[in-house]
Formats: structure tokens, C-alpha cells, sequence
């Protein structure tokens, strides 16, 4: 079937709820600061998601903030909050999510005979009573309320289709199957989907989800044989961050259906072009690179290396090709700006790009724009999107990077001689080290010391080919259990990596602030 009547039957459409602001962020190292929320919020928002699951609200004043941010600036996604089955939990939610103009409550507990017995110790009927109390608190806040069975497929069959039906009966519209613990395998799910469909008398009146874990590598077989099995939405992340081995990546299922209409003959209202950028998006933001040989949008996904291979191909592009790299947005890094290119070439390839930045964010890219194009002679689309990640809304944070000198090499000792404004003042150090990198975090730590924080990365990639490429330095910190990314870009890796580790303290200090009590 042609896209094109897959498209002409409403049954057909399948909504794409994607679960990286909450399931993706609660994994370790991924956690984003509001700004970088709001960034990816509105990149999926734009980008054609239908509901963004955007935190949860109950797990700290930060997570309620980002809801409630994202929900007061989404212009086409619903924003959804997470809710345990408690009115603790749901008021939470509603509360953050009551600025959006479309809004649901997604409330879940735990159904298998495991985690009932062991980790909330309650009875099945006490747990069948939450559902009811759960769903129904939830529905006096929005029409719009989804119910998740934690575990659900490791739920006995009879008891889910119970909590299933009572859950639709006090109003849930939207019924979510999901595989916690990543252990189902494609048929099974798919029967499970079908059961309840069979099974529970008003299923009609709501929507059957999946939400597939990748504990078996199996995410996104499990996802798209439970819509073929009669599910219409499937939850997902990008890059398939998320718990443990992570979600289904929304990439690759989106793909997987537009690839296989044949097959898997559904819609969803997402660009596809926009894939590329927003894991781009997101693995710079969470410093979480990418595998080369990821589906869809790892470096190699549309590389053809072998001689037989790029024969084929350059006969015939589908002999190897069975999508085309246009399709995810992954265009030939283009040659686009020099050192001759002025203010208005900037302008115009930032809006080719899609960013939209401030009059001072602009000039401050423009300088270092021109400073990049002094030393390296040809500068790529990702050249621009490095430096806009590395520049755009760092202007406020409280220590900036000035200047750097280093002595490096074989005749030590290795030294950094820095200036940063901390605060707006100035302050210099010269400190020795084991060597440059080490030697630059210790000159930070020297201008604004944080004994209690400690280096968990240090990670360097280049933006593209050739020994002028810009380096891209990802530097992860912890502190009492928090963990900050930042990042940074610059043709000199030496700078990259002061950068970097200066926007992870950035960032460590604006959470200590925001964690300590009142
Ligand atoms: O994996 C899971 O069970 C979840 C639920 C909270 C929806 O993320
Ligand atoms: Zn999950």
C-alpha cells in the first residue's frame, strides 16, 4: 500500500508519544537543565510529535518547572506530566500542566503479581481500587487522561483485562501496555495487544499504547508488532535514550513505517527530514554519542563502504538504498561559509538550519563565527550547528571563559595560564598538570573551586573531516548523586575542553541552587 492511501484511512493513524524529556531524561547521564528542555520540547513539537511526555512533576521542583514551561509555550503538541496513582502525584501534574492548551494526566501503577507483591506490597484488589480512584481523580483536571499497567506484560492476563476496563469505565482514554523490563518478544506482545482487544468489552472507547524497553534489543519489533496487533500509539524517545538499554527509538520505528507501508500499513504526522537534527539535538545536548552504526542516524547508517557495494550503488541507488538519506534529513555536509561570508550569510544559513536566536546571541555567534573562519578554510552546516550549541544562551551563566596558553609536549611541566569572569571579574591562574586537559580542569578548579565535584567524562569527537575540524568536548560531572554534560566546540581541542567543563560547572551551580531548601 502507498503511503498515500495509508494515509486516506483514519484507522490507520498512530500516535507518536515521545517519553525523552521523562523516560529518556530519568537515565543516568542524560539529565537537561530547563533551557535545554525547552529546546528539545520544541524541536519535537515542531518536528510533528502529537503528545510529549515532558517530566514528572512529583520527582522534584525541577521537573515541575520544566512541565510547566514546556506546557506554556507548545503550540501543537499535547504536554503530558507522569502521576504515580496518588492525588499527590495527579494535583502535581495538573498543576504544572495547566497553562497548556492541550494537556493530558498520565497516571500508572504496577499490575504483574511481582511488582504488586514486592515493591508495592499491596493486593491486586487494593491495587484495582487505585486504578478506579487513580483515573477518576485524574479525569476532574482533563478529558484527557492515560492509564499505564507498570510491568504489564508480565501481568496475568485475567487481572489486566480487569484493570484495563475499569480503568476505561472512570474515564481513561488512553490505555498503555508497556514492556518495563524489556523482556517481551514480538509475538507474545502482539498477542497480549490482541487479547485485549478480544477481551475487554469497552475497549472500543480508548486507545491501546505500547511502551517497549530495550533490554533485548528488541524495543522497536515488540513496538511495531503491537500496533499491527491493534495498539495506536507507541511511546518513544529519540536516539532510544531511556532506562537501562532505553526506549524504542522514535527514529527508527517512524521509519521502519515508512519504509515497510507495505507491511506495517500506518501514519503518524512526523517529519521525517527533522530525524537527523533532533538526534543531533539531543546527543549534544546530553553528551550521549551516537553508535556509528545506530539505524537511521548513526555515521554510518548511509555509508557504503565496499567495493561492491558502491558499484551497485552507483548503478542503482536502491540496490544497497532502501531509504533514502534525503528522507531523514541527512543532506551532504554542504560547504556553506568562509571567511568573506558577512552577517547576512549567517542569517540565512541559520534559517536553512531552522534556529531561530536573539540579536546579542546572534553577534556573539557571528565573532566567533569569523574567529573559526580565521583558522579553518571551509565551515559545514555542522560546523555552525557546533558553534550555536557551544554559544547560544550562555551568556548569563555566571563564570565565562576568557582566554587560554598552554605548554604542551614532551618538555614539561604542562601548564594552563586562563582568565575567566566569574561573576564579571576577572581571574587568572597558571596551574601545572599531568599533562594539557589536566592541567585546564585544575585551572578551573583553582578560579572557582568545587572539591565536591567529580569528573565522570571526557570526551572528544571531530565535527568533520580533515586536521583543521573543530573539536567537540563533552565533559560529564557528578556531585551528591547529580550529574551535569556540557559542552563545547572550537577548532583548538585545548579551548574545546575548557569550555566544556566550564558549562558543566555552569550548569552544576545552577542545580545546587536550585536544590537547596528554601
Ligand atoms: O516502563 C514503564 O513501565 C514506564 C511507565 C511509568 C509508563 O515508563
Ligand atoms: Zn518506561
Amino acid at each position: 500500500m502507498s503511503q498515500a492511501q495509508v494515509k486516506q484511512d483514519p484507522t490507520n493513524q498512530v500516535i507518536i508519544f515521545d517519553t525523552t524529556l521523562r523516560d529518556g531524561e530519568q537515565s543516568p547521564g542524560c539529565s537537561m537543565n530547563l533551557d535545554e528542555k525547552l529546546r528539545i520540547a520544541h524541536l519535537l513539537d515542531e518536528m510533528g510529535v502529537d503528545v510529549i511526555e515532558a517530566g514528572f512533576p512529583i520527582a522534584s521542583q525541577g521537573d515541575w518547572e520544566a512541565v510547566n514551561e514546556i506546557a506554556k509555550v507548545l503550540k501543537h503538541a499535547t504536554v503530558c506530566g507522569l502521576s504515580r496513582a496518588t492525588k499527590k502525584d495527579i494535583e502535581a501534574s495538573a498543576s504544572a500542566l495547566e497553562p497548556a492548551e492541550k494537556k493530558r494526566i498520565h497516571t500508572f501503577i504496577s499490575t504483574s503479581p511481582l511488582h504488586m507483591k514486592y515493591k508495592l506490597q499491596m493486593t491486586p484488589e487494593a491495587v484495582l481500587e487505585s486504578v478506579a480512584e487513580g483515573v477518576t481523580f485524574a479525569r476532574g483536571f482533563t478529558d484527557d487522561v492515560e492509564w499505564s499497567a507498570e510491568d504489564g506484560s508480565r501481568t496475568e492476563a485475567d487481572f489486566l483485562c480487569q484493570c484495563v476496563e475499569t480503568a476505561i469505565k472512570c474515564g481513561a482514554t488512553t490505555i498503555n501496555i508497556p514492556d518495563t523490563v524489556g523482556y517481551a518478544v514480538p509475538e507474545e506482545y502482539a498477542a497480549q495487544i490482541k487479547m485485549l482487544m478480544d477481551r475487554v468489552p469497552n475497549i472500543d472507547k480508548a486507545r491501546l499504547s505500547v511502551h517497549c524497553h530495550n533490554d533485548l534489543g528488541l524495543a522497536v519489533a515488540n513496538s511495531l508488532a503491537g500496533v499491527q496487533a491493534g495498539a495506536r500509539q507507541i511511546e518513544c524517545t529519540i536516539n532510544g535514550i531511556g532506562e537501562r538499554a532505553g526506549n524504542t527509538a522514535l527514529e527508527e520505528i517512524v521509519m521502519a513505517m515508512r519504509t515497510r507501508s507495505d507491511v506495517a500499513p500506518f501514519h503518524n504526522n512526523i517529519q521525517t527530514e527533522m530525524l537527523t537534527r533532533a538526534s543531533k539535538t539531543l546527543s549534544t545536548t546530553v553528551g550521549f554519542n551516537v553508535q556509528p552504526n545506530k539505524a537511521i542516524v548513526g555515521a554510518n547508517a548511509f555509508a557504503h563502504e565496499s567495493g561492491i557495494h558502491q558499484d551497485g550503488m552507483l548503478k542503482n541507488a536502491q540496490t544497497y538504498e532502501i531509504m533514502t538519506p534525503e528522507s531523514v534529513g541527512l543532506t551532504k555536509s554542504e560547504l556553506v561559509l568562509g571567511k568573506h561570508s558577512g552577517r547576512h550569510a549567517l542569517k540565512d544559513k541559520l534559517k536553512e538550519l531552522g534556529y531561530e536566536i536573539g540579536d546579542n546571541a546572534f553577534q556573539d555567534l557571528f565573532k566567533r563565527f569569523k574567529d573559526l573562519a580565521d583558522k579553518k578554510k571551509e565551515i559545514f552546516d555542522d560546523d555552525i550547528i557546533a558553534l550555536i550549541d557551544d554559544e547560544v544562551g550562555r551568556g548569563h551563566e555566571r563564570i565565562q571563559f576568557k582566554s587560554l596558553q598552554i605548554v604542551a609536549g614532551t618538555n614539561g611541566p604542562q601548564t594552563a595560564d586562563m582568565c575567566a569572569f566569574v561573576d564579571g571579574e576577572e581571574k587568572c591562574v597558571k596551574v601545572e598538570g599531568n599533562g594539557p586537559v589536566d592541567a585546564i580542569f585544575k585551572a578551573i578548579r583553582a578560579i572557582e573551586p568545587h572539591p565536591d565535584a567529580h569528573l565522570q567524562l571526557y570526551q572528544v569527537s571531530a565535527i568533520t573531516g580533515g586536521t583543521d575540524a573543530q573539536a567537540e568536548v563533552t565533559v560529564r560531572l557528578e556531585e551528591d548523586g547529580k550529574t551535569v554534560t556540557g559542552q563545547g566546540a572550537d577548532a583548538d581541542t585545548l579551548v574545546s575542553s575548557a569550555r566544556a567543563y566550564i558549562h558543566a560547572l555552569n550548569k552544576l551551580m545552577t542545580k545546587r541552587l536550585k536544590s537547596k531548601p528554601e
